[in-house]
C-alpha cells in the first residue's frame, strides 16, 4: 500500500473502477510491453486476487496466454482448495501448449492442491462435428462444468495481433478488419464500443455464461493493450481487472 501511495496508484485504481463501473481494480506499477519483470508481477497480483475469491467447491474457468501462465505460476501452493475445480474455459483457440487453457487449468490446480479437468476439442470444428462431439459423455460433462463456473480468469488481447497469433485465415483478418475488432477476449473478438463482432466456434464457455458467472476476473497489462482492455471492460461483464500502470492510463485515454 505505502508503494502505492508513492506511484498514486490507488487514485489511478480509484480512476479506472468508476470510468468501467468495475467493482475492484489493481494496478502495478511500470509497463508489462518494455519489462518482464512487471508482467510477472502482475501475474502475481492476479493470483493474489483469485486465491481470496476462492470458497470452497468453486470451479474456476480460465483463459490461456502467457499473462494468464504467469498468473498459474505464481499461485502460491496451497492446501486449502482440494474441493475445487479449474477448467479451461474453452477447448483449443490455436495456442502454443504453454499458453493453452488446459495446460493453465492443470497448472493451477496442482499449485492449489485442487482438481482439474480438461477439454480436449479442437478448434474450428464444424457445425456437424461439433454436435456429434458433444454427445460424447465425456466431453459433455466437462462442457457442463466449465458452463456452470462461478469465477472466470480471463487475458485479454489486441486483435490484430491475436488474429496473428492464431493464424487466423486472411478473410477472416479481413472480416475483422471491417468489423472494427480491437480486443480478443475468451475467443471472442470485440469492437470499440464493447460489442462481439466475430467469435470462434469452439465448445465452452459462452456469451451466456460469461454474463451468468458471479466474478470475472480480467488479467492485461501493457500500453499496446489499453485501447483493447478497454473495449472489453464496455463489454461489461467483467468485475475485477488487474492490470498495469501503462495499460491503465492509455485504456482510461479510450473511454
Ligand atoms: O488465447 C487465450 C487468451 O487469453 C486470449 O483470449 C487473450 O487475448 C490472450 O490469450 C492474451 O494473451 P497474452 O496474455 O499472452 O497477451
Amino acid at each position: 500500500p505505502i508503494v502505492k501511495e508513492l506511484f498514486g496508484l490507488s487514485d489511478l485504481e480509484d480512476e479506472v473502477r468508476s470510468a468501467f463501473g468495475l467493482k475492484r481494480v489493481i494496478i502495478v506499477p511500470g509497463d508489462s510491453d518494455e519489462t518482464e519483470h512487471v508482467k510477472l508481477e502482475l501475474g502475481r497480483a492476479g493470483s493474489r486476487v483469485l486465491r481470496d475469491s476462492l470458497s470452497v467447491g468453486d470451479v474456476v474457468a480460465v483463459m490461456g496466454g502467457s499473462t494468464m501462465a504467469h498468473m498459474a505460476r505464481h499461485f502460491a501452493a496451497a492446501s486449502q482448495f482440494k474441493d475445487n475445480w479449474f477448467v479451461p474455459a474453452r477447448g483449443g483457440l490455436g495456442e502454443s501448449v504453454d499458453y493453452q487453457a488446459n495446460t493453465i487449468a492443470s497448472q493451477l490446480a496442482k499449485r492449489a492442491g485442487a482438481r482439474y479437468r480438461m477439454l480436449h476439442v479442437p478448434d474450428h470444428l464444424s457445425e456437424e462435428a461439433y454436435q456429434t462431439i458433444m454427445q460424447e459423455p465425456n466431453v459433455r460433462e466437462v462442457v457442463d462444468m466449465i458452463r456452470s463456473a462461478r469465477i472466470v480468469v480471463h487475458g485479454i488481447g489486441d486483435a490484430a495481433t491475436m488474429a496473428r497469433r492464431r493464424k487466423l485465415r486472411d478473410d477472416t483478418m479481413d472480416e475483422l478488419v471491417k468489423d472494427g475488432a480491437l480486443a480478443e477476449a475468451f475467443g471472442y473478438y470485440f469492437d470499440r464500443s464493447g460489442k462481439v463482432v466475430h467469435r470462434m466456434a469452439t465448445a465452452g464457455l459462452r456469451l451466456e455464461d460469461i454474463e451468468a458467472a458471479e466474478l470475472v476476473i480480467g488479467i492485461a497489462g501493457g500500453r499496446s493493450k489499453g485501447e483493447a482492455i478497454a473495449s472489453v471492460m464496455r463489454f461489461g461483464h467483467d468485475d475485477v481487472l488487474v492490470t498495469d500502470e501503462a495499460a491503465a492510463r492509455e485504456a482510461l485515454r479510450h473511454i
